[in-house]
């Protein structure tokens, strides 16, 4: 076991992260161009910046993280495209790519230290990315995330079905729902406070959505179909989405198409969306000059996040009939075969702490998260198990082996007082029940809200590798809430 001297002495660190995880090669054993892919080269750097996000007038923000120098960029391949990524870390922190919802190889899932070691500054890492599903996907570091994605560092990833495979809408819109945390004077707040890690969450002090504070005003035509593509981007804030359209009705989860469902059958007729969910929902515009409100119908005053203004382009008004989009092609879980897992989720009282807590200010805390990436203190557990922290930097055992090809349920069971986002690396589930929704939505997702005394069963298929299981308010993962699967 290393000692404490030897890990604040960083090099030494390095060792140990050799130790616990694979070689950093990230290179594939097999060429991409032997596979028929369409490769697409790119280079991906994430870097620090100043960015005006209090709008103009107001002082502009430093430390701003972004990849490629463009705050919440977006990425957009057809499906069947392979993602080939020359990755630089210009950060001063170590950093690395986690390609979220998107089914990649385990070595790209960038996962430290459980799929790679950390990428230090001034390094690369090799990712390879297939894009074999259309949706909404976006990546973000998996080291010190609460710091990094608070700060900024997030790009979302659009890939598109088939041309001509697609209902063709009139308008399509994202949404990234992404608050600021910092003070008046522009600069960032501390993006974890031990009242915010051990309840909801640590919130940001500034709404924004597509990085702007004022909420946007889009012209969509009168009577025409648009497509709301929304993204939760925030460390912490869970949302209740819809709108005051009378028709709308939710057509993907996690970029997943599913027969559609109107708003009005959905549970407290909202989409609830934590950290990391994305939803696609259509929306029927009104007559010419009237509006429609996107909405977080989650505050105590609904928070406006977009408005739609519907512009006479002299398009007929026809009964309201959800557009499909192309059923998903995915692994599918056998449900009647499948082996139940429970699991509790809960907090780090009673649970096996694999360190103490260090103190604030502590070295070792900083080490710590600079060379693995995970916090120093422990609030959560999963069936009384947290994620490494503190000293002894193990890995905690995996919560299960399983086997490749194999079906599962995993039944899982919310025993806090708050919502939890839960995401399953590596795999799309099917949502198959809610003890507390009964009319949840079979829906396809890989990140899924658990709400307090709520058991809620998904099913997946089982895909070799180390996938890490999660909560993915941020700062819930990096004290505790994060146990992996084992699967070979
Ligand atoms: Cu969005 Cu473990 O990730
Ligand atoms: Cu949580």
């Amino acid at each position: 076991m290393l000692s404490r001297r030897a890990l604040i002495a960083g090099a030494a660190a390095a060792g140990a992260a050799a130790a616990i995880a694979p070689a950093a090669k990230g290179r594939s054993t097999r060429p991409l161009a032997a596979r028929g892919a369409r490769i697409e080269k790119r280079t991906l750097y994430a870097g620090e910046m100043e960015v005006p996000l209090l709008g103009p007038g107001k002082p502009a923000t430093k430390r701003f993280c972004a990849y490629n120098g463009t705050p919440l960029e977006t990425w957009r391949f057809p499906k069947g495209t392979v993602l080939d990524v020359e990755f630089e870390n210009r950060l001063p922190d170590s950093t690395t790519v986690h390609w979220h919802g998107v089914r990649v190889d385990n070595r790209f899932d960038g996962v430290p230290p459980l799929t790679q070691q950390v990428v230090p500054p001034g390094e690369k890492f090799h990712y390879e990315v297939p894009l074999a599903d259309p949706g909404l996907y976006f990546f973000h570091p998996h080291c010190d995330e609460s710091g990094q994605v608070g700060r900024g560092l997030a790009a979302l990833l659009i890939v598109d079905d088939e041309p001509g495979s697609a209902p063709a809408f009139d308008l399509e819109q994202v949404i990234v729902v992404k608050d600021w945390r910092l003070g008046e004077d522009g600069q960032w707040l501390a993006m974890t406070t031990d009242d915010g890690a051990s309840t909801a969450g640590t919130f940001g002090t500034v709404r924004a959505t597509n990085a702007s504070v004022a909420p946007a005003r889009v012209e969509a035509p009168a009577h025409g179909d648009v497509r709301l593509r929304a993204i939760v981007a925030d460390n912490t804030r869970v949302i209740d989405f819809g709108c005051d359209a009378k028709d709308s009705a939710l057509i993907a989860c996690d970029g997943h198409a599913i027969e559609p469902v109107h708003f009005d059958a959905l549970p407290d007729a909202v989409w609830r969306m934590g950290p990391a969910m994305r939803a696609d929902v259509h929306v029927r515009m009104p007559g010419p000059g009237e509006e429609v409100k996107v909405y977080d119908y989650r505050s105590a005053e609904p928070f406006l996040l977009m408005t739609l203004v519907a512009v006479d382009k002299g398009k007929p008004k026809l009964p309201f009939r959800p557009l499909a989009l192309p059923p998903p092609d995915l692994p599918q879980a056998d449900v009647r075969r499948a082996r139940k897992l429970d699991f509790t989720i809960q907090t780090a009282a009673g649970a096996t702490i694999l360190a103490p807590p260090l103190p604030d200010g502590d070295p070792l805390a900083k080490a710590l998260v600079n060379s693995f990436c995970v916090g120093g203190k422990t609030f959560w557990a999963i069936n009384r198990t947290s994620w490494a922290a503190g000293p002894d930097l193990r890995l905690p055992p995996p919560l299960n082996v399983l086997d490749d090809g194999a079906s599962y349920v995993l039944s899982i069971s919310n025993v806090t007082k708050h919502v939890h986002p839960m995401h399953l690396h590596g795999h799309v589930f099917k949502v198959l029940s809610s003890t507390k929704k009964p009319n949840l939505p079979q829906v396809l997702a890989d990140t899924m809200v658990v709400e307090p005394n709520e058991t809620l069963d998904v099913a997946f298929k089982a895909t070799r590798g180390d996938w890490v299981f999660h909560c993915h308010i941020l700062e819930h993962m990096d004290s505790g809430m994060m146990g992996w699967f084992k699967i070979a």
